[in-house]
């Protein structure tokens, strides 16, 4: 029996649904009617798996990073999504839904993002469809992501500041919402993690999970067997953890390990630890954990990394937690800096200061030398260069 997939109403265990104010209905109820069947057209098969392979460069290699072993003294593989077009996962998600969007014969696309890899993703396929593009991002990420902003301006989308709030991912996603609600027919909303209304959790994990299939081939190739002892990801709505671990979930003996950011200090008053601080709430049209007041305001996150600072977490991740079927640790920014610049040393990679929470497990979790332990390296680095360099005044 198989627990960890969306039943017809979206939800993971107690975890999920869709909570949506009633000008959202149509949109989403599209949506949820049509996304399997379209998603299971060969023809749609066909394109996505094409443009996997010949745009966004995929298979990711799976690197068995040598010297981050030996420090460890256990075997590290990294899957190296930061080697996909556009610099993170959040692509094949992106590619995905601009096929969904056509086929519904939509022609103006919105999209929320974070860190900004979600959306300069987003400008990208709508610069290979022809489509028109309007990324919302918080002011304060705006900043902190500039190099991204630039990005997505020169793919063509137009980039709007949102000014509420903490003025990042949440208050983003907020405008988004707005926008889709007052733009009902012509607009798509690509929603960029495993967060949301049903049906985007599961969608979104769906076109992710091409992660977690490459993994059990790779493995195989390289180790004569499909199951790693765990894998590890970072998680802001979690959408790379959820393609990580997609086809593992039913594998017990294959551990699942997920890195929140605890921003400066799990109870500092300035984390996005949402399994820690958070209580069953609902935020952007799911019902799932959630950092919020006693009075069930919800509380500004803070994270170093764009990507994490988010109050809550995908509704597959509340699942895995309050079953225990996951691990689930908080990494401080200043652990998760210091596992970046491990890895750039080790291993010449450079990662996504998202991606480095994850590296910085090994502060927090002992394997066994011979444990094969397969950590998401979710993005690149380029996007931080300005954080890392002042972090590190280099
Ligand atoms: C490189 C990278 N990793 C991880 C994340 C977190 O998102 P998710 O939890 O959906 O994978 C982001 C979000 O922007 C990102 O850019």
């Amino acid at each position: 029996m198989n627990n960890y997939q969306a039943n017809e109403k979206g939800y993971y265990g107690d975890f999920g649904g869709a909570y949506i104010p009633e000008m959202l209905y149509p949109n989403v109820e599209e949506l949820r009617t049509k996304y399997l069947e379209i998603m299971n057209e060969p023809s749609f098969k066909e394109e996505f798996n094409q443009l996997l392979k010949d745009y966004v460069g995929r298979p990711s290699p799976l690197y068995y990073a040598k010297r981050l072993s030996k420090k460890h003294n256990t075997k590290v593989y990294l899957k190296r999504e930061d080697l996909n077009h556009t610099g993170a996962h959040k692509v094949n998600n992106t590619i995905g839904q601009i096929l969904v969007a056509k086929r519904l014969g939509k022609n103006r696309i919105i999209a929320e993002t974070g860190a900004g890899q979600h959306g300069v993703a987003t400008a990208t396929v709508c610069a290979l469809m022809g489509i028109q593009c309007i990324v919302y991002m918080g002011e304060v990420d705006i900043k902190r992501q500039a190099p991204n902003v630039a990005r997505m301006k020169m793919l063509g989308a137009e980039v709007r500041p949102a000014k509420s709030g903490s003025k990042t991912l949440k208050d983003a996603t907020n405008e988004a919402i707005r926008d889709w609600i007052n733009n009902p027919v012509d607009t798509h909303y690509i929603i960029g993690s495993a967060i949301g209304p049903h049906p985007y959790p599961d969608m979104v994990t769906q076109f992710q999970s091409i992660i977690s299939e490459e993994i059990k081939w790779q493995l195989k190739e390289k180790e004569g067997k499909e199951l790693p002892d765990y894998v590890v990801a970072c998680i802001g709505g979690g959408s790379n953890a959820a393609g990580t671990y997609y086809h593992f979930l039913d594998e017990q003996n294959v551990g699942i390990i997920a890195v929140e950011a605890a921003g400066k200090g799990v109870h500092s008053g300035e984390s996005a630890a949402t399994s820690q601080l958070g209580k069953e709430g609902i935020i952007h049209g799911c019902k799932t954990l959630l950092m919020q007041t006693p009075d069930g305001q919800i509380t500004e996150p803070y994270s170093i990394s764009a990507g994490l600072d988010y109050p809550g977490v995908g509704p597959l991740h509340a699942h895995l937690y309050k079953t225990g079927r996951g691990e689930f640790y908080s990494v401080t920014d200043d652990d998760a800096m210091a596992a970046g610049l491990e890895l750039s040393q080790l291993e010449g990679i450079i990662p996504a200061i998202e991606s480095s929470h994850a590296l910085a497990i090994f502060n927090d979790k002992k394997f066994k030398p011979d444990d094969i332990v397969v950590i998401s390296l979710s993005g690149r680095g380029d996007k931080d260069l300005d954080t890392y360099i002042d972090y590190f005044k280099l």
